[in-house]
């Protein structure tokens, strides 16, 4: 059997995320498993479905240090002893500096929940609402130096609602998050995502041009 890769998840929340995570590493949908769940957040749900899963887990609260770059190294050192070899942020809610960057190049991911490059930041489903936005969805993206700026690898549309609030915007988009962030991971592991400056593209992967969607729908 090939060699699974070894994922580290950064999560401060309830980790759905980390959860969809779990189980596609237990039902064979990522040929990879996780050597260690890190959160700053020692109230953090996702330490609990971690341990729950068996996993390894290591709280490192950033109140605890100083300065943030003291906080980044002890988070590094704790991959590095693990042999990660791709760090997944899921819902982590902090700036990764750019010697982290530099101990993982091209081998850090993040998901937004948005449709980048708009709504980059915090509080974005409320923010799409109030502009008036007929879709918003989620992407997983390449981290880089900037704010959910990095190359972006698959997104997941969802309509918006005259009807939505936050909660049910962000629970709709927590659906596909759950579906894409497996899949981009999967790609990673079987080395099919090649990236040439701000482009990814999966080697092999069809793309089908009648994915169109429009909201409100057409009168017919
Ligand atoms: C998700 O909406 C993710 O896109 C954002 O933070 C949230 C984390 O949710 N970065 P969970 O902790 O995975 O449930």
């Amino acid at each position: 059997m090939a060699k699974k890769l070894r994922i580290g998840v950064l999560a401060s929340g309830g980790g759905t995320n980390l959860q969809s995570i779990i189980d596609g590493c237990t039902n064979g949908d990522i040929d990879g498993q996780i050597v260690v769940v890190i959160s700053n957040n020692p109230e953090a749900g996702a330490l609990n479905r971690a341990t729950n899963a068996g996993l390894t887990t290591e709280c490192i609260n950033h109140r605890n240090f100083s300065q943030r770059q003291l906080f980044d190294n002890a988070v590094v050192q704790k991959l590095l002893d693990n042999r990660v070899e791709l760090v997944v942020l899921a819902g982590f809610m902090r700036i990764i500096g750019q010697q982290f960057l530099d101990a993982f190049p091209g081998r850090i991911i993040n998901i937004h929940p948005a449709l980048l490059p708009a709504f980059p930041g915090l509080h974005v489903q409320q923010k799409a609402i109030d502009y008036g936005a007929r879709f918003s969805g989620c992407t997983v993206h390449f981290v880089d130096g900037g704010v959910d700026t990095g190359p972006i690898i698959i997104q997941a549309v969802v309509p918006i609602l005259d009807t939505d609030n936050d909660d049910t915007l962000s629970a709709r988009i927590l659906d596909q998050e759950h579906k894409i962030y497996p899949q981009a991971i999967q790609w990673f592991a079987q080395g099919k995502l090649k990236v040439d400056g701000r482009k990814v593209s999966i080697i092999g992967h069809t793309q089908k041009p009648d994915a169109v969607l429009i909201n409100p729908p057409l009168n017919s």
